[in-house]
């Protein structure tokens, strides 16, 4: 079965085609990073009637590199129904669910979160539950026990900021525009260790719940009085920059290993934007090791938003008996705990 996944939830429209048996025939990303980068922040009308105007073009590229004819080859039509922003995700959802009317094929409504949790395991194979899994995008901190497809528990979340929107918050400070999560990683590697030390948020709480806001606002605190010593060069500025790193990464590894030792189970899925975060692949990659849990992450450019994870969650639930409506739902907000196995699993 050969499906076209569509991912519009953000500020990314993102195509993909993935077949049963073959894997990913190709993947087009188009970002709107430098629409939004003006106005400090994504700006959900302008990502909306953007998505409106690349969805067409991104779908003829992906088609177009992977040799694959739309109307004879595409089997079903999987689109991102949430969560996420409704303008943009009512794009994408509408688009999908319509082409797949006009192919005649089944179109299937997909979890944001849950399209970059199985996209992880998409090189392997076959998805081996159950097994915990850490999603860290700019949207959600999540750490969940995956029992089975589509039956998540979730084990800690963040109270507050997710971890992404804490990268992307300290990097705007430092400077780096939006989204900086990348580029404050980047800048990172130029600092140097011990100059700043930052508090890992909720290390002494006995749970596996996660803050990031008030690292951020660390942050921020230790911006201000290097400005008012007028100490704030570029060294400084990466320097700040490793000490946050250091410390949100220290809080996520301390809730993975504390949730390996509750559950015993051996496998961690990292997924979502910051798992494209290389420090924080290498800690959690030497701390599974240690535990004797094997890591899962995808590669990078399957970490951020992508058609991929789309195309492939959909085939999982489609190959299983499932298919959407006609009818198109979308919705902003979407707890993975309220999602439920495809048909030939439940
Ligand atoms: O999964 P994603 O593309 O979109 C959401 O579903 O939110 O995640 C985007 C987030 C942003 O906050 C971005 O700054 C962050 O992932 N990010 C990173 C890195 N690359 C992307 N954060 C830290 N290090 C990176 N290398
Ligand atoms: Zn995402």
């Amino acid at each position: 079965m050969l499906v076209l996944g569509i991912e519009t939830s953000c500020d990314e429209t993102a195509v993909a085609l993935y077949k049963g048996g073959t894997g990913l025939l190709g993947h087009e990303i188009y970002s709107q990073a430098n629409l939004h980068s003006n106005f400090g922040g994504i700006v959900p009308e302008l990502a909306a009637r953007d998505h409106a105007r690349k969805i067409v073009p991104v779908i003829t590229a992906t088609c177009d590199s992977a040799g694959v004819d739309l109307v004879q080859d595409v089997d079903a039509v999987a689109f991102t129904a949430g969560p996420g922003l409704m303008g943009a995700l009512l794009v994408g959802a509408t688009f999908g669910r319509t082409l797949a009317w006009s192919l005649d094929v089944p179109a299937l409504a997909v979890h944001h979160m849950e399209g970059h949790l199985l996209v992880a395991l998409m090189a392997a194979g076959e998805v081996n539950f159950p097994f915990l899994a850490l999603l860290v995008s700019g949207g959600h901190t999540l750490l969940l026990k995956a029992k089975a497809l589509g039956e998540y528990e979730v084990l800690g979340e963040s109270l507050d900021d997710a971890v992404g929107e804490a990268f992307d918050k300290t990097a705007k400070l430092l400077g780096l525009g939006y989204p900086g999560g990348a580029r404050l990683a980047e800048l990172a590697t130029k600092g140097v260790t011990g100059r700043f030390e930052f508090p890992v948020p909720m290390a002494t709480k006995p749970n596996l719940d996660f803050s990031f806001s008030g690292l951020k606002t660390h942050a921020m605190l230790q911006v201000r009085a290097l400005e008012a010593e007028d100490a704030l060069d570029d060294q400084a500025r990466a320097d700040v920059a490793l000490a946050f790193q250091q410390a949100a990464i220290r809080a996520l590894l301390l809730k993975c290993r504390r949730a390996i030792r509750q559950t015993h189970l051996q496998q961690l899925v990292v997924a979502g934007g910051v798992g494209a975060n290389l420090a924080l692949r290498e800690a959690l990659l030497a701390m599974a090791e240690a535990e004797g849990c094997t890591l899962y992450y995808p590669p990078t450019d399957l970490c951020t938003d992508n058609g991929a994870m789309i195309a492939y969650a959909g085939w999982l639930r489609l190959r299983n008996g499932e298919q959407s409506q006609l009818s198109v739902k979308v919705r902003a907000r979407w707890p993975m705990s309220e999602l439920r196995a495809p048909p030939k699993l439940a």
